[in-house]
């Protein structure tokens, strides 16, 4: 929020109340001042050198740190006539009589002056910030900047985690364009929503779901989550249940890059881990050969999550060192299973074996012959 009065008023009564006028500057090369040399000085010239302007900063000592930055540094006192020809200038040092000195200079030629040591008294005062993607959100609030800090902080972790809406408004590609393939291509999501509690999908997994126009969901992932979508995101159900697969894997991945082609942001949501049995790798090579941008965000794997919530540690000092996680699906005792159950039965520790339940019985039948202890203590989880 950026604010000025005329003349030498704006910084002479402290206790002025402010209805502050908020507006966005273009500082590109343009000149900003920072007198000060310590670690508001160097924030201040942080966010300065990123918004693209020239800065100077005019102090007898300065940090390591602002040191290292592309600006020019004038290493001595503040001098009158030091603000020539800037548009923004930060009064940042721990010398009240210096920032007052600087700010009537500003203030004579008018110049925007913020005042570290005293808000109030300043002609104009920096709002707390976050960005996210294109969203800049800047927070003032009453000239008390903990409280302003506080709120951009929850705003920031709102903004993270997906729980304010973000999505740009553009126009939906239509069925039209989807079966033009128009427009710009969109992009894929890997993501890795966890084993179904909606508090284990990473931070960046719940702002891409937030952000995505087409959602493509498995059936053990946090489900509970497609429910805060926006109306007009298109949410498939892909299944899988066993022996019921809603869509084959290869209507799956034309799905979403057919919907990637047409411009949309779709979030392939999967439960656990993409790349744990989960086909994510086949996806990802049918995003690299339609040429759609895809990223993949790894998940918490049920391999581990689920024994965990049961309370069942996969390694622990001293009982188990290793664990392996088997795709258990198929019968052991048929003839081309594809899983090494002899090195099985006596290698790793803790066996986690996934989608077994179909055949619990040849699966202990098999690892007992071929050594394991018939006494090794079990746990089933079904889901
Ligand atoms: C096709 S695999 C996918 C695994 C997933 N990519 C992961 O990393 O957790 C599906 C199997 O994972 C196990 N699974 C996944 N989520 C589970 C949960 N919430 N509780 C118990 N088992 C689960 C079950 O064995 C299920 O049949």
């Amino acid at each position: 929020m950026i604010t000025k009065t005329s003349g030498s008023s704006s910084t002479a009564n402290p206790s002025r109340s402010w209805n502050g006028y908020p507006v966005e500057l273009d500082l590109v090369a343009k000149l900003a001042v920072v007198v000060g040399g310590g670690a508001v000085a160097l924030r201040r010239t942080r966010a300065l050198v990123e918004a693209g302007a020239l800065v100077t900063v005019i102090a007898p000592d300065v940090t390591s740190e602002l040191a290292a930055l592309p600006v020019t540094l004038r290493r001595r006192r503040y001098r009158d006539g030091d603000l020539a020809g800037a548009w923004l200038v930060h009064a940042a040092t721990d010398d009240p009589a210096v920032n007052a000195a600087v700010a009537a200079e500003a203030d004579r030629e008018r110049i925007w002056c913020v005042r570290a040591d005293d808000g109030a008294a300043s002609a104009a005062r920096t709002p707390a910030v976050t960005r996210h993607g294109d969203i800049t959100v800047a927070v003032t609030a009453g000239g008390d900047p903990r409280r302003s800090q506080l709120l951009r902080s929850a705003i920031s972790h709102a903004l993270a985690d997906g729980s304010l809406p973000v999505r740009p408004h553009r126009r939906r590609p239509t069925p039209r364009d989807v079966a033009a393939g128009r427009g710009r291509v969109g992009t894929v999501a890997l993501v890795g929503g966890g084993p179904g509690d909606p508090g284990l999908i990473t931070v960046l997994g719940r702002r891409l779901l937030a952000e995505a126009d087409v959602v493509v969901a498995d059936r053990l992932g946090p489900s509970a989550l497609l429910e805060e979508l926006e109306p007009d995101v298109e949410i498939v159900l892909a299944g899988k249940a066993p022996g019921a697969h809603t869509m084959t894997q290869d209507q799956i991945n034309a799905l979403i890059v057919d919907r990637a082609l047409a411009g949309c942001r779709v979030v392939r949501l999967k439960g656990g881990d993409p790349f744990v049995f989960g086909r994510g790798g086949e996806e990802a090579l049918a995003c690299v050969r339609a040429g759609v941008p895809f990223q993949v965000v790894p998940g918490v794997t049920s391999a581990v999550a689920v024994p965990a919530y049961a309370g069942i540690p996969v390694t622990h000092r001293g009982i188990t060192q290793d664990f392996a996680v088997v795709s258990a699906h198929l019968d052991p005792s048929r003839p081309g299973a594809g899983v090494d159950w002899e090195s099985l039965a006596k290698g790793p520790g803790t066996l986690v074996l996934l989608m077994a339940v179909a055949h619990l019985e040849a699966i202990s039948t098999e690892l007992i012959k071929r050594g394991r202890a018939a006494t090794t203590p079990v746990a089933v989880s079904r889901c």
